[in-house]
């Protein structure tokens, strides 16, 4: 149970990016309110960095979506597990992720959450492995772009652990 993690992002050049992308965020959306949505529950701790350095207008929601798996591939199949309490239509809607692989996760809500009708919709994103995309996203806001590895904390999972690292790390090793 003692895999080693190294460090690829640190705490420090997380918070100092997640605050660029909130003062972004700010000015594109400057004289209007924002609706985000979170995906739980990677990008919880994401999620609240940024809500709390936005200057305009924030609401909150709630997503839960699973690829099937525990492991570290996605399977494809996507499925709501829990949807938004309140609705999209007419909101400044952006979605936040904590990373885009695949693409599957993301290319499926995207075109759920499009079918409600927002004001507008956008993707904000901490991390993107393009390298593993078989379904094409864009994201409009990237936190880092980072190489094909897999990679824990700050909301990220192996097998639900290591959420709460203050960094993204690489698990090197894994030990039973
Ligand atoms: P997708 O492959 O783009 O559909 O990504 C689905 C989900 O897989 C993400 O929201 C993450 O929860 C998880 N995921 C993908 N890559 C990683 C990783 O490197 N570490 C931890 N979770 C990951
Ligand atoms: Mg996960």
């Amino acid at each position: 149970m003692n895999d080693k993690i190294s460090v690829m992002i640190s705490e420090e050049e997380l918070m100092k990016r997640i605050r660029e992308l909130a003062e972004e965020i700010s000015r594109d959306y400057e004289g209007e309110a924002v609706h985000l949505i979170c995906i739980l529950k990677g990008s919880v701790f994401f999620t609240c960095e940024l809500a709390k350095r936005l200057t305009v207008p924030v609401t909150l929601d709630f997503m839960k979506v699973s690829s099937y798996g525990d492991g570290t591939k996605s399977s494809g199949i996507v499925r709501i597990e829990k949807d938004t309490d309140e609705s999209v239509e007419g909101k400044n809607v952006i979605v936040i992720e904590d990373i885009v692989d695949s693409g599957n996760t993301l290319s499926f809500l995207l075109e759920v959450m499009k079918n409600k009708k927002p004001k507008s919709l956008k993707l904000c994103s901490l991390l993107d492995k393009p390298d593993r995309r078989v379904k094409p996203v864009s994201v409009d806001y990237t936190g880092f772009v980072i190489e094909d590895k897999f990679v824990v904390g700050f909301g990220l999972d192996y097998a639900q652990r290591y959420r709460n690292l203050p960094y993204i790390g690489v698990v090197e090793e894994t030990g039973e």
